[in-house]
């Protein structure tokens, strides 16, 4: 017995040290150091991080322009549009995401996803696209003249009346809210659907999508972005400062949450019976576990109760790129931008972005 309660005390030691090493590990930021030597090959313009950090640690420099495999397309970038997600890639936080884009500083140097631009040239087995066509889509690295995506994955043609800001602006957001509330939310006509943070990147669009769906839509937001979402079609606004709707008497069969600002128990209050809530995001996320405590509380609280309580982690899907850009053709849904930017002030974008009060996409130029 006695060596069995060493075995597992050293164990445990083990396992205490390692945790410690891995928490020392994941927070350490490594200095930003000098710029890259000159590149080989064609070169492009991109934004660059070479280290964790505020926007302020972003550069613009010439790197080597990718080349496309034989799957895969090469993509002349004209618009790109700004998400959290790259924020938390900019800044390596919450701490975990270190775990996949490196530990002290980035393995991969390129940030963005979101963009829209012309076919440039395709490899040779890729038959779907030609040069010249028009597309939009999603891959890392897309702050960039130029970017590569493999024919077959986040990829399709541009709604042929769409700008290539408005389709930039599409990808991750209206995917993210398209998915919400299709799969993890299974909308349904005539449901009453209530989006927190309608007036956000993904609200604005989750709005429209719920509409399209034949739902009763209500917009929470502030009072300046009222008319705004009325005007993408929600049939109720509340203002998220006077009033608190989880105290109201209406209650919602699918809610879909962007920002996280009430607990599981109040959104049970006005959740119908057999009514779902979607965690989509966030605003306050912490740096360690918490981004972890919402998702893990309501896995566990939908095994009890017929209510459903559906964390959402969305997927960039070719097929879905398509339906949103038919849905956009179909004058069903369009993109609300904020503002447009060039490409020197991708930073202060942002900066923007992450304090938390855009209206809608904010989307950048690239030369
Ligand atoms: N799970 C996923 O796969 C996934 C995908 C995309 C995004 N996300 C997450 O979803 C969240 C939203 O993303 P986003 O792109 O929509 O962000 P965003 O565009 O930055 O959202 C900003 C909007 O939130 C509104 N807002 C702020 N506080 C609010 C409150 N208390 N009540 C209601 N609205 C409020 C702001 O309106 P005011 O200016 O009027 O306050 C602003 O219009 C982020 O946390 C993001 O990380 C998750």
């Amino acid at each position: 017995m006695r060596v069995i309660g060493r075995i597992l005390a050293g164990l445990g030691l083990l396992i205490l040290v390692g945790l410690l090493a891995l928490v020392i590990a994941l927070r350490r930021d490594a200095p930003c150091g000098a710029a890259a030597p000159p590149a080989d090959g064609a070169l492009m313009t991109a934004v660059v991080h070479r280290c964790y950090g505020p926007p302020g640690v972003l550069r613009i420099e010439q790197v080597t322009r990718p080349v496309p495999a034989e799957d895969e397309v090469l993509v002349r970038v004209h618009a790109v549009s700004l998400n959290p997600l790259d924020f938390h890639y900019l800044r390596g936080t919450p701490y975990v995401v270190r775990l996949e884009s490196g530990f002290g500083k980035p393995t991969d140097v390129r940030l963005g996803v979101d963009f829209a631009g012309t076919v440039e040239s395709v490899g040779r087995r890729v038959t779907q696209f030609k040069p010249g066509d028009e597309v939009f889509g999603g891959h890392t690295g897309a702050f960039a003249q130029y970017v590569t995506v493999k024919a077959a994955r986040a990829l399709t043609l541009k709604p042929s009346d769409a700008s290539f800001a408005e389709a930039a602006a599409l990808p991750i957001a209206a995917v993210t809210a398209l998915q919400g509330l299709r799969d993890a939310g299974r909308i349904r006509a005539g449901q009453r659907v209530l989006v927190n943070g309608a007036s956000g990147g993904v609200g604005t669009y989750a709005v429209q999508i719920a509409k399209s769906y034949g739902a009763e839509v209500t917009g929470v937001c502030s009072a300046r972005n009222a008319a705004l979402v009325s005007s993408l079609g929600a049939d109720h606004i509340i203002d998220y400062a006077t009033t608190d709707f989880t105290r109201e008497a209406t209650r919602y069969d699918l809610i879909l949450d962007t920002v996280s600002t009430h607990s599981l128990a109040e959104y049970r209050r006005v959740l119908t019976p057999a009514g779902r809530v979607v965690i989509v995001g966030n605003a306050h996320l912490g740096n360690w576990l918490s981004p972890f405590w919402t998702p893990v509380k309501a896995l566990v609280l939908s095994k009890f109760t017929r209510q459903q309580f559906v964390p959402v982690l969305a997927e960039l899907r070719k097929d879905d790129l398509a339906e949103l850009a038919n849905l956009m053709q179909a004058h069903q849904l369009k993109s609300v931008i904020d503002r447009t930017l060039p490409f020197a002030e991708l930073p202060q974008g942002l900066a923007y972005v992450e304090a938390g009060h855009a209206r809608g996409k904010v989307v950048v130029e690239v030369p």
